[in-house]
C-alpha cells in the first residue's frame, strides 16, 4: 500500500544527502546518542513538501489518502495533538466574537480556543447515567433546544466518544444543525481507531478532530484535522495560525505509515481486541452498551466499590490504566495489545477482589452562573485559593472532576456553596483553585 510522504522521506534519506539545513543534527544522531530516527527528521527543503502550503507534495498526497478512508474532503496533518486542531477547527468554524453551543463536558483546549476566539458558550447539557455513574450523551434534542431558543448560534461543538467510552449520535446531531443552519465540530480525539472498526458516524459532521496518538499505535503529539465541505487550504491556514512552523516530518511521517497499517494488519488485530474486549465486558463488572447508551468498543470502563483501590491494585501487578475515579477505572485497549494483555488484565481483575457495582456517585448540580466570559476570565488577574474557601469567588479556570468529566465549574462561573459541597462528597481535591483577583471582579 503507498506510504508517500514515507517513502518520499526513506528514499531521501537513501541518498546520504548533505544536509545544511534545519534540524541541527542534519540527519546525524541526536545528542548522547538519544534515539531518534534523524535521518527522516527533515525540514521544507524543496523535495519534502510544505505541510502549511506550496504546490501539493507528498504530505498533501499522504493527508488525501486519510480523507478518502475517512469519508472526508479534506485532512490535515497536526503535531500538535488534538489540542491544534480543536482551535484550528473553532476559528474555522466560529470565527471571533460570537457564540457557539458547547459541549460542557468538552476538554481544556475547547475552554481555551473560546477564550482565545473570544467566543461565549450556550452549554449542551449531558444526562447523568446514575446506575452507571457516568455522563451519558449529549442527544439531539439537547442540541435542537439549543439552537431554537438561539438562532444566532451557527457552531455546535461536542466530544464523541467521551474519556469513559460514551458516544453521542454523530448523524443524528447533525442533521439537527443542517436544520438550523449550523455546522457542527466533533471532538474525536479518542476516536481515531473508530472508522477502522466500521463505525461511520463521523462523516457526518463538519469538521473532526482525532489524536492518532490516543488510539492508534501512532507517537505522541500525531493528530488529525478533518472537515466536509472545506478544501486543505482553510485547515492549512488555521492549522498554521495554532501549530508550530516547524512540524516533524518524523510524526508526519509516522501518521502516514499509521494509516497504511491501519488499512490491513492494524484493524484486524483491532477488530480482534474489540472482540476480547466485549467478552471481558460481559464477564466484569464494566459499562455495558444497552438502548440510548452507544460505546466505543475498545474502551473498558471498569466498575468498581473503590476505583483508586483497583487502579492501585492494578499498578501493583504491572497493569498501567489510563484513569481511576471514585467507582471506576479505564483503561485503553488498542491494537498493540493482544489476547496475553487481556488475560493478564482480567486475571489481575480477579486477583484483585475489588471489582463490583461502582461506588455510587451523586449526580452533578446545576452549573453555576457566569460572572465572566470565558476570555475575560483567562486574561483576568488570579491568586489561588483554598477550594474549601472559594465559595462566592469567580472560577479563573475548569474545576472537571472526573466523573462526570464535565466541569462542575467553567472559567468565569460563580462557585457557589452546593458546588463546594458536592466535590467534597464525590471526594474531589479540595486543595487549591484558581480564582479571579478579587480587586478585578
Ligand atoms: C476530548 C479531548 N479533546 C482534546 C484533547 C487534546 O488532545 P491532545 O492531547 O492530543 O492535544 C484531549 C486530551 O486528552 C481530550 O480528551
Amino acid at each position: 500500500m503507498p506510504t508517500p510522504l514515507y517513502d518520499r522521506l526513506r528514499a531521501l534519506a537513501g541518498t546520504r544527502p548533505l544536509r545544511l539545513d534545519m534540524p541541527g543534527h542534519q540527519g546525524g544522531p541526536v545528542a548522547g546518542g538519544f534515539p531518534w530516527p534523524s535521518e527522516l527528521d527533515f525540514t521544507e527543503n524543496g523535495a519534502t513538501g510544505d505541510l502549511y502550503g506550496g504546490e501539493p507534495d507528498a504530505i498533501q498526497a499522504a493527508e488525501g489518502l486519510w480523507a478518502a478512508r475517512l469519508g472526508f474532503d479534506s485532512c490535515l496533518f497536526l503535531t500538535g495533538g488534538s489540542t491544534q486542531g480543536v482551535h484550528g477547527g473553532l476559528a474555522l468554524l466560529a470565527g471571533a466574537g460570537g457564540t457557539v453551543a458547547l459541549d460542557r463536558g468538552s476538554h481544556r483546549s475547547a475552554y481555551h480556543a473560546l477564550a482565545l476566539l473570544d467566543l461565549k458558550p450556550v452549554f449542551l447539557p449531558r444526562p447523568w447515567l446514575a446506575e452507571e455513574g457516568v455522563s451519558g450523551p449529549i442527544s439531539p434534542e439537547a442540541v435542537e433546544e439549543a439552537l431554537s431558543a438561539r438562532p444566532e448560534v451557527k457552531t455546535v461543538c461536542i466530544v464523541s466518544p467521551t474519556y469513559y467510552g460514551v458516544l453521542s449520535d454523530i448523524p443524528a446531531i447533525a442533521a439537527v444543525c443542517r436544520a438550523h443552519g449550523a455546522k457542527l465540530m466533533v471532538d474525536g480525539a479518542h476516536g481515531a481507531h473508530l472508522p477502522f472498526l466500521g463505525y461511520g458516524g463521523y462523516q457526518a459532521a463538519d469538521v473532526v478532530v482525532m489524536s492518532a496518538h490516543k488510539t492508534l499505535p501512532a507517537p505522541g503529539q500525531t493528530a488529525l484535522l478533518l472537515a466536509n465541505g472545506f478544501g486543505l487550504g482553510d485547515l492549512q491556514r488555521w492549522g498554521s495560525v495554532y501549530g508550530t512552523s516547524s512540524p516533524s516530518y518524523v510524526l508526519m511521517a509516522a501518521l502516514d505509515a499509521v494509516r497504511d497499517y491501519m488499512e490491513g494488519e492494524g484493524a484486524a488485530r483491532y477488530r480482534e481486541t474489540a472482540q476480547r474486549l466485549d467478552g471481558l465486558r460481559r464477564r466484569r463488572p464494566a459499562l455495558r452498551g444497552r438502548e440510548g447508551l452507544a460505546l466505543d468498543p475498545a474502551r473498558l470502563t471498569l466498575f468498581s466499590p473503590d476505583g483508586f483501590a483497583l487502579a492501585d491494585a492494578l499498578r501493583a501487578r504491572g497493569i498501567y490504566p489510563e484513569l481511576a475515579d471514585r467507582g471506576h477505572v479505564v483503561c485503553i485497549l488498542t491494537c498493540a495489545g493482544g489476547p496475553a494483555e487481556l488475560d493478564w488484565l482480567e486475571a489481575a481483575l480477579a486477583e484483585s477482589g475489588l471489582s463490583g457495582p461502582p461506588a455510587p456517585l451523586p449526580a452533578p448540580p446545576e452549573p453555576p452562573e457566569a460572572a465572566l466570559t470565558p476570555r475575560q476570565a483567562l486574561f483576568a488577574p488570579r491568586e489561588r485559593v483554598p477550594l474549601a474557601d472559594s465559595a462566592g469567588r469567580t472560577a479563573a479556570g475548569q474545576i472537571a472532576p472526573y466523573p462526570p468529566g464535565v466541569p462542575v465549574i467553567a472559567p468565569g462561573e460563580r462557585i457557589q456553596k452546593k458546588h463546594l459541597a458536592y466535590l467534597a462528597e464525590i471526594g474531589y481535591n479540595m486543595d487549591r483553585c484558581d480564582v479571579i483577583h478579587l480587586r478585578e471582579e
